[in-house]
C-alpha cells in the first residue's frame, strides 16, 4: 500500500502531534497491519519463471482447489512457469511462512484479457492448486464471498484492500512482511472514467483522489472487499494505476469488477467441483 509525504503530515496534524512511534507505523497506510485471521481468503502467490527470480502478487481462495487473481500477473516476460510458482495460504507475516504451501498446476486468464500501454482489460485470471485446501475449524483459511446479483456495492460502502505489496514506491514491504490493509472508497464511475478514459463498466476505481490511499507493485490481483449483511464480499481484483507511480494524486487505482465475471467464474467453481464429486 503505497502512501505519500503529504498524507504523513495530515495524518501528524490531525493526531496532534504526540506519540509520534506508534502513531506513524500505524496511521501512515490508512490502515494497519491486519491482525491474523481477519482476511483468511488472502493468497500469497510467489511467481516465477525459472524458480529463482521471484515475484509476487495477491490472489483469494474460491474453493478448495480454485485462486482468484489477475492476468496481468503472468503476462510477463519471461512467462511464468506455474510449476516453479508457490500459493502460500494463512500467511499473515511472510517472515514466518504460511499455514501450507501449494503447488501450482496452471493458471489461465480469462480469453478476451488484453494489455495496452498503461492499463488493460478483462484482468482476471484462475490459478489452480495441484492439490485441495482443507477448511479447518481454526477459520484461518477460508473461501471468499462473492457478490450476488442484489448486492450494490457504491461511494457508501465500506471497502478495504488487502496485501503484501510495496509501502511506497520502490519501497517494499519491511520485515516480518505482515499483510497490510487498508480502508479506501470506491470512486463514482464517472469520477473513474473522467481519470482513465479507457475504463469499462467492467472496471471501477477505488481509492483516495487526495493521494496516499492505494494498491502498489505486489499487491496486483489481490482483492477489494465491501461490507455487506452476510459478510465481506469480494467487489475487486487490483489491476493496475498510474504508470507514474502509485498512491499520486488523481490517480486511484484501477480494480476489475468482479459482478461482470459471474458466469465464468462460476463455470469453472462448477467444473472443479464436479471433478471433486467424481473422485
Ligand atoms: C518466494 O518464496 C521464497 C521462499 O520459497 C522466498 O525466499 C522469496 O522471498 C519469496 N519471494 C517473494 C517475491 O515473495
Ligand atoms: C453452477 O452451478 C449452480 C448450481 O448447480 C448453477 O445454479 C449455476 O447455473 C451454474 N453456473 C454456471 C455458470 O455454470
Amino acid at each position: 500500500m503505497a502512501f505519500c509525504k503529504l498524507f504523513t503530515v495530515l495524518v501528524l496534524i490531525h493526531n496532534g502531534g504526540g506519540l509520534l512511534g506508534a502513531e506513524v507505523r500505524s496511521s501512515i497506510i490508512g490502515g494497519e497491519d491486519a491482525l491474523q485471521g481477519v482476511w483468511p481468503w488472502m493468497v500469497h502467490l510467489n511467481i516465477s519463471a525459472d524458480g529463482i527470480k521471484k515475484y509476487r502478487c495477491g490472489g483469494t481462495i474460491l474453493n478448495s482447489q480454485l485462486v482468484l487473481t489477475s492476468a496481468s500477473c503472468w503476462d510477463r516476460h519471461p512467462k511464468p512457469n506455474p510449476s516453479r510458482s508457490m500459493a502460500w495460504v494463512g500467511s499473515q507475516d511472510l517472515a514466518k511462512g504460511a499455514t501450507r504451501y501449494m503447488g501450482l498446476a496452471f493458471h489461465m486468464s480469462h480469453p478476451n484479457y488484453k494489455a495496452y500501454d498503461g492499463g488493460s482489460v478483462n484482468d482476471l485470471g484462475l490459478v489452480k492448486l495441484k492439490k485441495k485446501l482443507v477448511f479447518s475449524e481454526s477459520k484461518l483459511v477460508a473461501p471468499v464471498k462473492l457478490p450476488s446479483p442484489n448486492d450494490i456495492f457504491d461511494e457508501t460502502s465500506e471497502c478495504w484492500i488487502t496485501g503484501w505489496g510495496a509501502v511506497g514506491n520502490g519501497v517494499p514491504l519491511p520485515a516480518p512482511e505482515t499483510l497490510q490493509q487498508l480502508r479506501i472508497p470506491i470512486l463514482p464511475q464517472s469520477v473513474c472514467k473522467a481519470k482513465y478514459p479507457h475504463l469499462t463498466s467492467d472496471q471501477l476505481c477505488a481509492g483516495d483522489l487526495a493521494g496516499g490511499k492505494d494498491a502498489c507493485k505486489g499487491d496486483y490481483g489481490g482483492p477489494l472487499v465491501c461490507r455487506t449483511a452476510r459478510g465481506f464480499v469480494q467487489v475487486g481484483i487490483m489491476s493496475y494505476g498510474s504508470p507514474d507511480g502509485c498512491g499520486l494524486p488523481d490517480r486511484p487505482g484501477v480494480y476489475t469488477r468482479v459482478s461482470s465475471y459471474m458466469d465464468y467464474i462460476n463455470s469453472y467453481i462448477n467444473l472443479t467441483e464436479e471433478a471433486s464429486a467424481e473422485v
